[in-house]
This record gives C-alpha cells, sequence and structure tokens, in this order.
C-alpha cells in the first residue's frame, strides 16, 4: 500500500503550571549551578506536576484539546494509545484511566512501553490500526509525571526531566497529507545504561530497594549521550530515504527534546539549518515521550507547522530504542 495511510488531524498539550527552574535546586540541597544545567543540556526550566496532577490528568487535558481541534467526540474514539514511562499505577494501564475520563466508551486503550521513543511507535501502531481497518480515529499520547521517577539526591539525572503530555488525533489519510515514512529500532542489549533497576516483577519493591533507592532512574549520561547522537543521525537519514527526500526538503525538525546539544548534532548530519529546528527543551527540559507531541502543538500554534509543511521527527529513548518519521502537512 502506498503511504500516506494515516494523517495528524490534530493536536494538544497538557502541562502543570508549576515552574521549577535550575536556581531551585539549591533548595532541595542539589549541588548544581543554573550555568553548568544550561552548558550540558540547554535546559533552564522544567514543569513540575502538584497538587493531584498526574500522568493521567495531563494525558486527558492534552487529549481533549486534540479532539476538540480535530472535531472528534469521545464516542468516535476507537483506540487510546498512551506511550508512558511513568504509569500512574501498575496495574492497569494509565490508558483506561484517561478512557474513562474522556468518556470514549467505544475504545480500546492500552499503554505502550519504548520510553523517549513511545510516541511515534504510537503513531506507527495506530497507522496500522487505520491501515488494516481495525479503527477509523485513534489518539496517541505521550505522558510523563517523570517528577514522581527521578532521584532527587542524584543531580546527575534529577536536573534533566520534567512533567508533562502531547497528544494527537490520528485518522485515514485523505490526499496526499500523512506519514510519508517512519522508521523504529530497539537495542535491548544496551538497556542497562538507562533504567529502574529493581521495583518490577523480578525485584519487587522491599525494604532494601528503597533503602538503596534502585526503584529510581539510573542513567550512564555519557555513554546514552554518545549512543543518542549515533543513533538519531542514523534515524533522520532512514526516515528522509524512506520518503525520497534530502533535510533540504524538510521545513521543520522536531527532535526529541532531551539535549540540545544532541538536537544541534542531529540537525547538522541532516544537513538541516538550525532556524528549522523546532527546540524547547530550555522551557520544558526532557519530558520523555511528551516531548515530541508538545512540541509538535507548540509549532502549530505559533504557524511553524501548517497545511504543507514537511516535518521530520526524530528520537532516542531508553531500551535503547529509536524512531524517526516524515510527515506532511
Ligand atoms: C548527563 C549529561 C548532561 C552530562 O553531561 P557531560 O558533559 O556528559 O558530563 P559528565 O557526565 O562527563 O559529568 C561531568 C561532571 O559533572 C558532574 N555533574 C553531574 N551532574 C551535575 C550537575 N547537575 N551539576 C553539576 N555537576 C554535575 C559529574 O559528577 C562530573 O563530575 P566529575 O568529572 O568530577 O566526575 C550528558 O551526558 C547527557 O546529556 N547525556 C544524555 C542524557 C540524555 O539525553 N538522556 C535521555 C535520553 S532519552
Amino acid at each position: 500500500m502506498k503511504r500516506p495511510l494515516a494523517y495528524i488531524a490534530g493536536t494538544g498539550r497538557g502541562l502543570p503550571a508549576g515552574v521549577m527552574t535550575n536556581h531551585d535546586f539549591a533548595a532541595l540541597g542539589i549541588e548544581t549551578t543554573h550555568d553548568w544545567i544550561v552548558e550540558r543540556s540547554g535546559i533552564h526550566e522544567r514543569r513540575i506536576a502538584r497538587d493531584g496532577e498526574s500522568t493521567c490528568s495531563m494525558a486527558v487535558e492534552a487529549a481533549r484539546k486534540a479532539m476538540d481541534r480535530a472535531s472528534v467526540t469521545p464516542g468516535e474514539v476507537d483506540a487510546i494509545i498512551l506511550s508512558t514511562a511513568s504509569p500512574d499505577r501498575l496495574l492497569p494501564s494509565t490508558a483506561v484511566d484517561v478512557q474513562a475520563a474522556l468518556g470514549a466508551t467505544r475504545a480500546a486503550a492500552f499503554d505502550l512501553s519504548a520510553a523517549c521513543s513511545g510516541w511515534l511507535y504510537g503513531l506507527t501502531v495506530a497507522e496500522g490500526l487505520l491501515t488494516a481497518g481495525s479503527a477509523e480515529t485513534v489518539v496517541v499520547i505521550g505522558s510523563e509525571k517523570m517528577s514522581a521517577i527521578l532521584d532527587w539526591t542524584d543531580r546527575s539525572t534529577c536536573v534533566l526531566f520534567g512533567d508533562g503530555a502531547g497528544a494527537a488525533v490520528v485518522k485515514r489519510a485523505k490526499q496526499h497529507r500523512g506519514i510519508l515514512s517512519s522508521f523504529l529500532r530497539s537495542d535491548g542489549t544496551l538497556a542497562d545504561l538507562l533504567h529502574r533497576p529493581h521495583g518490577g516483577a523480578r525485584t519487587p519493591l522491599s525494604e532494601q530497594v528503597l533503602r538503596d533507592r534502585t526503584h529510581f532512574v539510573k542513567m550512564a549520561g555519557r555513554e546514552v549521550f554518545k549512543y543518542a547522537v549515533r543513533s538519531m543521525a542514523e534515524a533522520a537519514d532512514r526516515a528522509l530515504d524512506g520518503a525520497r527526500l534530502t533535510g533540504q526538503d524538510i521545513d521543520l525538525l522536531i527532535p526529541h527534546q532531551a539535549n540540545v546539544r544532541i538536537i544541534e548534532a542531529t540537525a547538522k548530519h541532516a544537513n538541516i539549518p538550525i532556524e528549522k529546528v523546532f527546540i524547547n527543551v530550555d522551557r520544558y527540559g526532557n519530558t520523555s515521550s511528551a516531548t515530541i507531541p508538545i512540541a509538535l502543538d507548540e509549532a502549530i500554534e505559533s504557524g511553524r507547522v501548517h497545511e504543507g509543511s514537511t516535518v521530520l521527527f526524530v528520537t532516542f529513548g531508553a531500551g535503547f530504542t529509536w524512531a524517526s518519521m516524515v510527515v506532511r502537512f
């Protein structure tokens, strides 16, 4: 079958109001500085969920906006795919809580676990459901309450992440708009470089686990950085090749927002000038699978993505997983 088979009919985002700046770490007794964080990552501030805000509540806010923009009612949604590395509870999925809150009574709902790459994985799964005729309307959400799974005594991780959600309504393609190519990859031999070692079924939560803080995110930052640069370069090439395009044909690159240095390296490799790259990591930090849908929603709202725009998405995350996609709007 010839692409495009699916297109993005509407987007939305849900961000907590609470802003935490780099200067706020001092009050937590974390030995870091604004200058160190900005120089190494490009992050100035991030949003932190408070007062009952959850992975579900942020996802619902993002999904409602996306459905409004796509003129889709809850009863029309056939599937809800929620990408998250920070589910509200481990059983059942957070997606079913979202389904209940939306009143999407006909929808199949499930969580998707591919860390930061999860939203692009979700879009590709949605495209498959639409193409197989299993669905007409799919809501794909990335929602993360990273603040709940970070070790707030570990300065090498806690300064890098933030909370938030983004969503898109995906429908069967009309005319020439939609997903032109997609690329997904994983390498589980590298899983231990970025993970939560304990607290799952293999080593359930115990006093020892809590004492050792091994239920929180652990990351070998320097190694992750190396693989991220290499994998995002490969992913950019593969999506462009798949769409038979070059970097010069791209109107906007929306990369995963983990680190401005990784973003710059990806843009340079793909031969895309920095003016054509969407960057908001300075304001939100790394919101894992929510970074790309939040950025896309902001890019549409500000007019940087409009009808006719060709957009390249590229991402990388724990697993490792990496992915990319070219979409014509
Ligand atoms: C984490 C990261 C910002 C660190 O930058 P870096 O230049 O690689 O820094 P290093 O890891 O070499 O650490 C340099 C020093 O800073 C220190 N440091 C770590 N965190 C710090 C902080 N928040 N404030 C101040 N110093 C810090 C380290 O202890 C180390 O000190 P040492 O040299 O005395 O041991 C960078 O490796 C990175 O972005 N990695 C990828 C992370 C990522 O994208 N993850 C998500 C993937 S989806």
